[in-house]
């Protein structure tokens, strides 16, 4: 089933995926949550933590999985998504750090980091809710736009686009790593539900070819959340600009 729900801004899009996740941790204290970084979630983990502060959720039990990692930041680099991750929940909840894994993106070996964590995403039963944003260009973690998509956990090449998008949190562009390590296509459908969010008008193309057409292409990796039998996608109007209804 698809569900899509038209939001007004980010604040209610933010309140409205708080909730989704709140529907999921209270109907399982040991969830597996598939996370999320960027912009857009950001709200997103205000609100939980709000929520846990209130004494309305426990992560006690609770185990993520984050989408992806820049290659070669030092954890501790304010632009590294396990920074970003202690920084926007970890750090404001009583999740255990053991139970939650980011890419490592300085290992030794990155193709064997790749493999080892796609082992533990099956070792976990696989999420039971992925969070998705959704680059300007229509990536999911960092699946780019490309003649192929990967399946698997994978080292890849960040699009220009994408070192542009995100050269905005850097000092300069060339502080923006060129490479990531990310959950390909297949690893983010073996969620249970995917909950995917868009906010804002560089969202409204991207989101306009993912519910407007009856289709799947490798030129917009969203397209293929189609292929899951239980998203929610919760858009803005600004990211529902293009949407037929
Ligand atoms: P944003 O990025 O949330 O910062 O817009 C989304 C993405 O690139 O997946």
């Amino acid at each position: 089933m698809m569900n899509v729900i038209f939001v007004k801004d980010y604040d209610e899009m933010s309140e409205k995926a708080a909730e989704e996740i709140s529907k999921v941790l209270t109907s399982k204290k040991d969830a597996i949550l598939g996370l999320a970084t960027g912009s857009t979630p950001v709200g997103m983990y205000e609100k939980l933590a709000e929520k846990y502060k209130k004494g309305e959720l426990d992560f006690s039990q609770v185990k993520s999985v984050n989408l992806d990692e820049y290659v070669g930041l030092p954890e501790d680099h304010d632009q590294s998504y396990r920074y970003f991750m202690n920084y926007n929940l970890f750090d404001k909840v009583n999740i255990d750090k053991k139970n939650t894994h980011v890419p490592n993106g300085n290992a030794p070996d990155m193709e064997k980091e790749a493999k080892d964590y796609e082992n533990l995403i099956d070792s976990l039963g696989g999420a039971d809710i992925q969070v998705l944003g959704i680059g300007g260009n229509g990536h999911v973690g960092f699946n780019e736009p490309d003649d192929e998509l990967n399946l698997f956990t994978s080292v890849v090449k960040l699009r220009e686009e994408t070192i542009k998008d995100n050269s905005r949190f850097f000092k300069s562009i060339h502080d923006v790593p060129k490479h990531a390590i990310s959950m390909g296509m297949a690893s983010i459908l073996k969620s249970k539900k995917i909950l995917l969010l868009a906010s804002g008008k560089n969202k409204a193309k991207v989101i306009g070819e993912l519910l407007n057409k009856n289709c799947v292409t490798t030129k917009n990796p969203s397209t293929f959340v189609r292929l899951h039998s239980d998203v929610t996608i919760i858009i803005d109007e600004e990211a529902a600009k293009h949407v037929k209804r």
